[in-house]
C-alpha cells in the first residue's frame, strides 16, 4: 500500500511545488481583506453616512484603511470595490499595459454631463476625442489664458480691499469665470450668474443618490444640465451666424477646423464643454483654498515664497500682466503648488473597472470589480514621503515614480493639468505680492 502511495505523493508534491513557492512569495493570495457587509446593502449605509458627515466621504476609506491595511475590499451600492494604495498598483492600473482595466461608464454621470462626454466614451472613442480636446491645451492657448486669468485675479483681489471674504466661495467664482472665458469667451453678465448656479447643482447631483424624483438633488442636477445646454445652444448658434466668431476660444477651436469624418457633433461639443467646466472649476477652487490654508499655517514657507515672488514683481514693468515665461522664475512657487496638491489630494481616489480576473500584488481581483487607487493614502505614506503631514515644498527636489497622483497618470491624466497649475501660480503670485 505504502509503495503505491509514495510515488503518488511525490508526483503530487512535484506538481504542487511551483504553486507552493508562488504562494510563499505571495502569502496573501486570495481576496483582499475587508468586509462586504450584508448582501446587496453591503457597506452602503456607512458610505452614505460618511459622505453626509462633516468629515466627508473619504473618512469611509480612511477608517477601513486603518483597520485592514494598504488593501481592502468593500461593497457599496451593490458593487465590490477594492481600495489599494501602493505605487506599484498605481502603475499597473493607470498605465494599463495589460488592458485589464478601464474607466467605467456610469449612467448617472452620463445623464448629468452628457453621454458624448469623454468621461463616458468607449476606450477607442476616448482616445480620438481626447486627442482632439488636448490639442487646445497647447502652450499658445495657455499663454493667452494666463493673461486673462491674471487680469481677473487682479480685479478680484482689488475688490477684496475691505471686509472679509469666504475664500472657497471666491475661488469658485474666479475659476468659473476663468473657464467660461477660456472655453466660450463669456465674461460678466447674466449668463455667467446662471451658469454659476447650474454648475453647482450638477456638482451636488454627482454626489447624490441618482433618484430622479421632483425635489431630489439628482433631479435638480438634470434640470440644471438642461439650462446649461440651452445656453450652449445659443452660443453655438450665435457663432454660426457670425456673432463672436473671431474669438480664439475652446468653442471656436472645436467648431472651426474639423470638417469630414472627424468632425465633432454639436452634442459632443456641448457635453465636453460642460465636462471641462465640471472637472475644472470645483477641483481648482478647492486646491487654491487648501494652498492658502497651508501657507497661512507655515510662515517660513510663506516668507521664502514672498522673497521669490517679490523678486519677480520687481523685475516686471509696473502694470504688466504675467506671462508664460514668468513661470520659469517661479521654481519655489511651483513646489508650493505641488505640495499643496499632495497634501490636499483634491481627487482622493482614482476608480477603474476590472475587465479580466487578475492578480495584483498577490491578491486575486475579479472581473467586474472596481479598483480604486487611493491617491490620498499614497500621498500620505511615510515610506514614500518623509514626515508626510509636514507642509514642505522643498521635498520635491526629488520624486519617486507614481507617488504624485494629484492629476492621475496614464491615458486618463487630467486634461486641464497645466491650466490648473497656471491658475494656482498666478493666484499665488498676486496674493503674496498684494497682501501682507
Ligand atoms: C487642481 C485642479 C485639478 C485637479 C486636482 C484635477 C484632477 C484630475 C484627476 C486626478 C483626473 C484623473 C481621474 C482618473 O484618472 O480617474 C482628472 C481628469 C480630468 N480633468 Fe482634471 N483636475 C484639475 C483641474 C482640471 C481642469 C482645470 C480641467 C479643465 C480645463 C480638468 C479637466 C479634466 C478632464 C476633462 C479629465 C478627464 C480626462 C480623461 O478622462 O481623459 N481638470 N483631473
Amino acid at each position: 500500500m505504502f509503495s503505491v502511495l509514495l510515488p503518488l505523493l511525490l508526483t503530487a508534491a512535484l506538481l504542487l511545488l511551483p504553486r507552493l513557492l508562488h504562494n510563499r512569495r505571495h502569502p496573501t493570495a486570495g481576496a483582499p481583506p475587508g468586509s462586504c457587509g450584508p448582501p446587496l446593502i453591503g457597506e452602503t449605509i456607512q458610505f452614505l453616512a460618511a459622505a453626509n458627515s462633516t468629515s466627508g466621504f473619504y473618512d469611509f476609506v480612511r477608517i477601513r484603511r486603518l483597520r485592514h491595511g494598504k488593501w481592502f475590499k468593500t461593497s457599496v451600492f451593490g458593487e465590490t470595490h477594492v481600495f489599494l494604495s501602493s505605487t506599484e498598483s498605481a502603475r499597473a492600473i493607470l498605465t494599463n499595459g495589460s488592458g485589464k482595466f478601464t474607466k467605467k461608464y456610469i449612467k448617472s454621470i452620463a445623464a448629468l454631463v452628457g453621454d458624448r462626454s469623454l468621461l463616458c466614451a468607449s476606450p477607442q472613442h476616448h482616445r480620438l476625442l481626447r486627442a482632439r480636446l488636448l490639442s487646445f491645451f497647447s502652450s499658445n492657448s495657455l499663454a493667452s489664458f494666463i493673461k486673462h486669468f491674471d487680469h481677473l485675479i487682479i480685479t478680484t483681489l482689488n475688490s477684496w480691499q475691505d471686509g472679509t471674504v469666504v475664500l472657497l466661495d471666491e475661488a469658485l467664482k474666479i475659476t468659473l469665470r476663468a473657464m467660461c472665458k477660456m472655453l466660450l469667451s463669456l465674461e460678466e453678465g447674466d449668463e455667467i450668474v446662471q451658469l454659476e448656479g447650474a454648475v453647482a447643482q450638477i456638482c451636488e447631483a454627482m454626489l447624490a443618490f441618482p433618484l430622479n424624483l421632483p425635489t431630489t438633488r439628482f433631479c435638480k442636477g438634470l434640470q440644471a444640465r438642461q439650462r446649461i445646454t440651452g445656453t450652449l445652444d445659443k452660443v453655438i448658434s450665435d457663432r454660426r451666424r457670425g456673432i463672436g466668431a473671431k474669438q480664439e476660444d475652446f468653442l471656436h477651436h472645436l467648431m472651426a477646423c474639423h470638417a469630414g469624418l472627424n468632425r465633432l457633433t454639436d452634442a459632443e461639443i456641448k457635453d465636453n464643454i460642460l465636462t471641462m467646466i465640471i472637472a475644472g472649476q470645483d477641483t481648482t477652487a478647492s486646491a487654491i483654498t487648501w494652498m492658502v490654508k497651508y501657507l497661512s499655517e507655515n510662515q517660513e514657507v510663506l516668507e521664502k515664497l514672498k522673497v521669490e515672488q517679490l523678486q519677480l514683481a520687481n523685475k516686471t514693468p509696473k502694470g504688466a500682466l504675467l506671462t508664460f515665461e514668468d513661470f520659469n522664475e517661479m521654481l519655489y512657487a511651483s513646489k508650493v503648488v505641488k505640495e499643496s496638491l499632495r497634501m490636499a489630494s483634491v481627487v482622493p481616489w482614482l476608480p477603474r473597472l476590472v475587465l479580466q480576473d487578475c492578480e495584483l500584488e498577490g491578491y486575486m481581483i475579479k472581473k467586474g470589480w472596481n479598483v480604486n487607487i487611493d491617491a490620498r493614502s499614497v500621498h500620505l505614506d511615510p515610506n514614500i514621503y518623509d514626515d508626510p503631514h509636514r507642509f514642505d515644498p522643498s521635498r520635491f527636489e526629488v520624486s519617486r515614480p507614481y507617488s504624485f497622483l494629484a492629476f492621475g497618470m496614464g491615458g486618463r491624466t487630467c486634461l486641464g493639468m497645466n491650466m490648473a497649475k497656471a491658475m494656482m501660480l498666478v493666484f499665488l503670485h498676486r496674493l503674496v505680492t498684494t497682501y501682507k
